[in-house]
């Protein structure tokens, strides 16, 4: 099978390390890729954002899947277009990417569906909303509707912080499109990351997974794309997974597919566990990063059957099946993110690395620059263990950060504490 791949980040690098393999696989091509997919796949010389360009190489390559790891291509209907060709794809349609893409959207799915989520309003006039803030109290979430790249969201305690938030939606200060206002109820418990492959009728549970948003130690610092991640999630015990199936995704994916646009691809629910049950937080259209680093080494089946088998319709015949073991990835940053930071400095000691033999290192941003790779994004490196206990995984990652010579790098060094500390009081 010939696979285009689509996407630059670790999440793409744990996917093409999955997908190269498969005894399925003849060739594996990645656009943009990045130093690390180069290892794995063939650079493809296009631009995923000129979808024209995106089609003539899948026919010219005799492309048999084409699978799209970040959401906005698939916003931007790629998915789509390929399909509309003829082609075979692993993520979703535009209209099916709004689960991601609108908030409002999804809440209103919610609605239709019956799935459990926050209680929420919408406004399109700031001093509406800021009148239903001081009736509720707080606390109180504030979101901007649209694609935010994690920004967009205030977790308010007060009544005065809610209406600063409002404020700053109306002023477009986050990214959300439309200006509209989303206010909702703040839920409290633990927050877990479920993962399901969805062929439009059917869905496969696909991992669980926790990640740590906070830029440092203790769970502090400004909010990133993700900082560490480990699987499984201790919280969702096997009743909560088969709840969250049958309330949470098999709902959502009736509805869409009631509605005309079935969903296909991997649904990623961001789901808080409350007194009342799991309630859904979000949905994301693709895997999570750094999520999915720590899926792949757990994953026991072949990946690119699964994803094919996804983007065919051809789920309901098969399973999926995991090691016994925990993953944990540590992400290796450029100092300052996820702020202003430094391009192009070299990183050494990834040989010494892969001589430990028990780490897998998927690259983010990262560049090859003659027979050096140079950082060139904010998360660059994910340090990625396996373990028999959660310490053990978490061992074997940071001892492999330390043998890293990057002056220019940072990490958080509490990966998977909350994991650890059930973990040491034997729960
Ligand atoms: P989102 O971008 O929707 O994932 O929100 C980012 C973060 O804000 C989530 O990971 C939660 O920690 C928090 N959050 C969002 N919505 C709520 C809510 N209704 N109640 C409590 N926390 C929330
Ligand atoms: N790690 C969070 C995300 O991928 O959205």
């Amino acid at each position: 099978m010939k696979v285009l791949l689509i996407g630059s980040g670790g999440r793409e690098h744990a996917l093409a390390w999955a997908i190269a393999a498969s005894p399925m696989l003849t060739a594996l091509y990645a656009a943009p890729g990045n130093a690390g997919i180069a290892d794995e796949a063939e650079i493809a010389p296009i631009d995923p954002a000129d979808h024209p360009a995106v089609v003539a190489f899948c026919r010219d390559k005799a492309i048999d899947l084409i699978v799209v790891g970040p959401e906005a291509p698939l916003a931007a209907g790629l998915s789509d277009e390929l399909t509309a060709t003829g082609f075979a794809v692993f993520g979703p349609s535009k209209a099916a990417a709004q689960l991601e893409s609108s908030k409002i959207f999804t809440k209103t799915l919610c609605a239709e569906a019956g799935v459990p989520t926050a209680a929420f309003a919408t406004f399109t006039d700031p001093d509406a909303a800021k009148a239903y803030v001081r009736d509720q109290g707080a606390p109180i979430v504030v979101k901007a509707d649209g694609l935010a790249a994690g920004k967009g969201v205030v977790v308010a305690s007060t009544v005065d912080e809610a209406e600063d938030a409002i404020d700053a939606v109306a002023a477009g200060t986050f990214d959300g499109d439309g200006g509209e206002i989303l206010i909702e109820e703040a839920m409290e418990g633990e927050e877990v990351s479920v993962f399901a492959l969805c062929d439009g009728q059917c869905a496969l549970f696909f991992g669980s997974a926790q990640d740590h948003k906070r830029a440092f130690d203790g769970d502090t610092g400004p909010n990133t794309g993700g900082m560490g991640a480990y699987s499984p999630a201790p919280v969702l015990t096997d009743a909560l997974r088969d709840q969250v199936m049958a309330e949470i995704i098999q709902p959502t994916l009736d509805t869409m597919a009631a509605r005309g646009t079935p969903y296909r691809g991997v649904l990623y629910a961001g789901l808080m566990i409350t007194e009342a049950g799991p309630k859904l937080i979000e949905y994301n259209v693709r895997f999570g990063d750094p999520e999915c680093q720590v899926l792949m080494p757990r994953l026991k089946d072949d990946l690119l059957l699964l994803l094919k088998a996804t983007a065919d319709g051809l789920l309901s015949n098969m399973s999926v099946r995991w090691r016994e073991a925990w993953a944990l990835t540590v992400v290796v940053a450029s100092q300052g993110y996820p702020g202003a930071y430094d391009k192009g400095v070299s990183i050494d000691g990834l040989e010494k690395i892969d001589a430990l033999g028990d780490v897998t290192v998927f690259h983010a941003g990262t560049k090859r620059d003659g027979d050096q790779i140079v950082a060139n994004g904010g998360r660059v490196l994910n340090v990625t263990a396996l373990g028999n206990t959660v310490q053990e995984a978490q061992h074997r990652a940071y001892n492999a950060v330390d043998t890293l010579d990057w002056r220019g790098g940072f990490c958080r060094r509490d990966i998977g504490w909350r994991a650890v500390e059930r973990e040491t009081k034997g729960q």
